[in-house]
């Protein structure tokens, strides 16, 4: 089996260069080489998107990748970001505030068992990055969060909490929607 060498950025820290098995999943690289485990594995074939980590691209601009269907050398040199990269933290590595969406999410009641809310986090978080350079008009808010939202699959809930929240936070954050007129 042959052996790459990893290098890339995962939430803000640098990593590698590492020695993986070349069908090292990106999931299993973040559980077993960075002890990351706030991304979740669910199906494992690409379906429900519970496993979906952030990857800036060239650009600067930001999209969802799934991690159990992507080899670990898909995201090298990438800057990555898991559920794990978005509250901000103190210099021992503890919390002092959540994402916005975090904290939306825990106060609409958005999730029960919270195997899927990683996926959702990240997925707002991209939608959200594209409505800053992009506002979406008034009228087609719910159909863009609908389609960045409806791959996503949660055993749990009816979704409408997790709707509602990213409804709010993009209408209480300045500059994502345009202004009438
Ligand atoms: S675990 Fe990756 S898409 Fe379901
Ligand atoms: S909260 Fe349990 S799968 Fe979504």
């Amino acid at each position: 089996m042959g052996k790459i060498s990893v290098t890339m950025v995962v939430n803000g820290d640098k990593v590698g260069p590492m020695e993986v098995s070349e069908y090292t999943s990106m999931l299993d690289f973040l559980h077993e080489y960075l002890n990351l485990t706030g991304t979740k594995l669910g199906c494992g074939i690409g379906v429900c998107r519970a496993c979906e980590v952030v990857v800036e691209r060239d650009d600067g601009s930001l999209e969802v990748v799934r991690s159990c269907i992507n080899n670990v050398g898909r995201f090298i040199d990438k800057k990555v970001t898991t559920v794990e990269g978005h509250a901000r933290r103190n210099a021992d590595g503890e919390i002092e505030q959540l994402a916005p969406i975090q904290q939306a999410f825990l106060e609409h009641f958005s999730f029960q068992c919270g195997w899927c809310t990683p996926g959702f986090v990240n997925a707002a978080m991209v939608l959200i990055d594209r409505l800053k350079r992009e506002p979406v008009a008034a009228e087609d808010l719910e159909a863009t969060i609908s389609e960045a939202l409806q791959h996503h699959i949660c055993r749990c809930t009816g979704y409408v909490r997790y709707f509602r929240a990213v409804k709010d936070v993009i209408e209480s954050t300045p500059g994502l929607v345009k202004s009438e007129g």
